[in-house]
């Protein structure tokens, strides 16, 4: 009679699964959002520092907006919001990716091949060039990934750090509407579109 070998050992709980990354860079990634970290990026996003040059600083923010935000996301073609990410070696011993923001491309449009181009980084990872490498990393999935053809950008005028970003990525600026925005602390500002084409 043939010997039939049966293992019945408990399954063991399987490894925590690495992140999938988008894109990898020097010091940081993108990767995909899991629906855990909501609620750091709603503590983090909800604080008057990052809201202050984004679209609707008037706006009160819920968790469980965010959750639906999370949800719209997962299911919407039409955008890919990508977690920034600190790479391991730069986030210190021990440690595996850190969400430290994220990128988005929004609004990308089959015909014309464009899309809007946002990022917002958590306030302690500020000047240290981190945006910077995220933006070249989206512009670089934007134009080889998905294709597109441009990338546009819109910034409140005094949010120096972003035109910063976009500058340093070889954006554009492409033109101002003025006193478009009111933000409490600068009264009604002027709203700067920058622009970037694929050069090949
Ligand atoms: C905008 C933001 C993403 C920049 O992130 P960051 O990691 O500080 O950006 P980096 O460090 O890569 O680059 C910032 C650059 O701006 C420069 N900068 C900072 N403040 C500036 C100012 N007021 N005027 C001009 N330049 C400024 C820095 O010197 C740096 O340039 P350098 O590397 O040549 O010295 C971050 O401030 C943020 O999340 N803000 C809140 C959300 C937001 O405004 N998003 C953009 C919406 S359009």
């Amino acid at each position: 009679m043939q010997d039939i070998k049966c293992y019945f050992m408990p399954a063991a709980d399987p490894p925590p699964m690495d992140r999938p990354l988008v894109r990898k860079g020097k010091a940081v990634s993108l990767g995909i959002h899991e629906r855990e970290e909501i609620p750091a990026m709603y503590r983090e996003f909800a604080g008057a520092d990052v809201q202050k040059f984004l679209g609707r600083p008037d706006r009160l923010y819920y968790l469980e907006s965010e959750y639906d935000w999370y949800d719209r996301l997962r299911k919407d073609d039409r955008s890919r919001v990508m977690a920034v990410l600190l790479n391991p070696d730069v986030a210190g011993v021990n440690s595996s990716y850190r969400l430290i923001g994220n990128v988005g491309i929004h609004g990308i449009h089959p015909v014309n091949r464009t899309a809007e181009l946002g990022y917002l980084l958590f306030r302690d990872y500020w000047g240290k060039g981190y945006a910077t490498e995220a933006v070249s990393l989206a512009v670089d999935y934007a134009f080889e990934t998905l294709n597109l053809r441009k990338l546009f950008a819109r910034v409140f005028a005094p949010n120096g750090a972003s035109a910063a970003v976009l500058a340093k990525n070889g954006f554009v600026s492409a033109g101002r509407l003025s006193g478009q925005l009111y933000i409490k602390s600068h009264g009604y500002v002027d709203e700067v579109y920058y622009e970037l084409f694929r050069n090949h």
